[in-house]
């Protein structure tokens, strides 16, 4: 058993000593496939967390201009914003309040425990170039203030495109919110969602995003909603939405057979959902739960789990992805902050500038190496941009390429734009940030430094070779 084991790993230090990578093979579709899916003009969002949601646009410098990089990214259409969390189920709304939102909490990395907002809450969100879905309160029972609360955020908010009633619900009755006295299940749920669905959307209309969930379908999701519910009630709702914090390692949470996995788990789930006429969203996602793990979110591998994991589910219809921010100053996961920039904010830029505007992708590499092959159809259904990402996990010594040779290619060249950092572990506020095409986004301000770069590949009959390094991404443009 071992010898043959040794002359494995012998064969790959010789082949690592000339410097030779391995390579895959890929056939770009020259039109855009029948199993491609659709792509969202703007399929990366931002979820700001409801009680700090005024202040991330009050008082965060950074927080417009990323959104307009993303915007630039995508070919104007800015990112779309959730705002809503665990404190959405905290806030009551208070008609007569004039600040945006008050609270009072022990230390400023704590959360509130109970909040009120008031409607000029709605004005500044209103206020947003993007589209907003709203996240109101179900957990505190009082429907009146909520359906009052819908109302008026109608009104006023040009922008509202979802409203939620509830956030992951399956915690209410170990949160001890008022709704879940006496039994709380999954089905007790779907018949609550039921009931708020058809008070509030007979006050505003089919713009519900349902479901909220954290805990895993099928028990709880979309299949689940959609097969307790009645049409009354499913006519109201014009969104899924599952939230989903994979966790793990920098390691684990950036191999690509594993976002592969994580999105496949979503896949019956998505189908009901297409089935029954309604998007599918990851209306609350990050690298992990609670804010973030310290060692493992403002990492350059989770950058490249969130270009991953953005890349795979558009791929597989799941709309849009909204990437959560919490509270300010306490956020391992956040793409930015007062003072610094997060290394995953890299990661979204990049899938961003993959989209592109473009209207289909589709996923053609196995899902089962490290090795990650997208293509971006434009408009006019023809191939516009290849997104190709090896997850090897790179931390220092040499460091390893991978060779996706590309087929199927017109004209002489493409150009190929570049994502990296030192390692995989690289971290902003260390010292450490990565560069998308050469460039830097400046700490506290989001402003783009440094001049673009991007590589020219010539392309040999039909056929370029890409290489990318261990713990690498690049866009091809075609
Ligand atoms: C704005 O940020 C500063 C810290 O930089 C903080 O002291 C202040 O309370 C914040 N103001 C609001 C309205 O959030
Ligand atoms: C708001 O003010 C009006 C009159 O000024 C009052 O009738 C109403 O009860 C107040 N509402 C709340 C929630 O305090
Ligand atoms: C759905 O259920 C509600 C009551 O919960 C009822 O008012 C409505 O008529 C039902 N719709 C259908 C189509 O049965």
């Amino acid at each position: 058993m071992s010898i043959p084991f040794l002359q494995h790993i012998w064969i790959w230090t010789w082949i690592a000593n000339l410097t030779l990578a391995s390579t895959s093979t890929y056939t770009i579709p020259p039109t855009s496939p029948t199993t491609a899916a659709t792509l969202d003009p703007a399929p990366i969002g931002l979820s700001y967390e409801f009680f700090t949601f005024p202040s991330y646009r009050t008082n965060v410098t950074a927080t417009p201009q990323c959104e307009k990089n993303l915007a630039a990214a995508y070919a104007g259409t800015y990112p779309p914003i959730r705002i809503g969390g665990t404190t959405q189920d905290r806030a009551d709304y208070d008609p007569n309040l004039s600040a945006y939102v008050t609270y009072s909490v022990a230390s400023d990395k704590d959360a509130p425990k109970t909040l009120k907002y008031g409607p000029r809450f709605f004005d500044l969100a209103g206020g947003y170039e993007g589209r907003v879905v709203l996240g109101l309160n179900r957990g505190h029972n009082d429907v009146g203030n909520t359906v009052e609360a819908a109302k008026k955020a109608k009104g006023v908010m040009g922008n509202l495109v979802g409203v939620e009633m509830g956030n992951e619900p399956e915690y209410f009755k170990s949160d001890g919110q008022a709704i879940a006295k006496g039994t709380w299940n999954a089905a007790t749920d779907a018949a609550s969602q039921a009931n708020w669905q058809m008070q509030v959307g007979k006050a505003i209309g089919n713009l519900i995003q349902a479901s909220n969930s954290l805990q895993s379908p099928p028990q709880w999701g979309a299949e689940q909603l959609l097969n307790a519910q009645n049409s009354t009630a499913l006519g109201y709702i014009k969104t899924f939405s599952h939230h989903n914090y994979p966790g793990g390692s920098i390691q684990s949470l950036m191999s690509h057979a594993n976002v592969v996995k994580n999105v496949n788990s979503f896949k019956s789930d998505v189908a009901a959902a297409r089935k029954a006429g309604k998007e599918y969203v990851f209306g609350e996602t990050n690298s992990a739960t609670g804010g973030g793990a310290a060692s493992v979110s403002p990492s350059f591998g989770a950058a490249l789990w969130v270009a991953s994991i953005s890349l795979r589910a558009t791929s597989s219809s799941i709309s849009r992805l909204y990437f959560h921010h919490g509270t300010i100053g306490a956020c391992q996961y956040c793409w930015f902050g007062r003072y610094s920039m997060g290394a995953p904010y890299y990661g979204a830029i990049f899938a961003a500038s993959a989209f592109g505007g473009g209207k289909s992708i589709v996923a053609i590499d196995s899902g089962n190496s490290a090795y990650a092959a997208y293509v971006i159809f434009g408009a006019d259904g023809n191939p516009a941009r290849v997104a190709l990402v090896n997850s090897e996990y790179f931390t220092s010594g040499t460091r390893g390429s991978h060779v996706f040779v590309l087929e199927g290619l017109k004209g002489e060249s493409v150009h190929v734009k570049r994502l990296t950092a030192q390692s995989a572990t690289s971290r902003v506020d260390e010292g450490s940030s990565p560069t998308w095409g050469g460039q830097k986004f400046e700490d506290g301000t989001c402003k783009v430094v440094g001049t673009e770069v991007k590589e020219t590949v010539k392309v040999e009959g039909v056929r370029a070779s890409v290489s990318v390094g261990s713990s690498e991404a690049v866009v091809v443009y075609l």
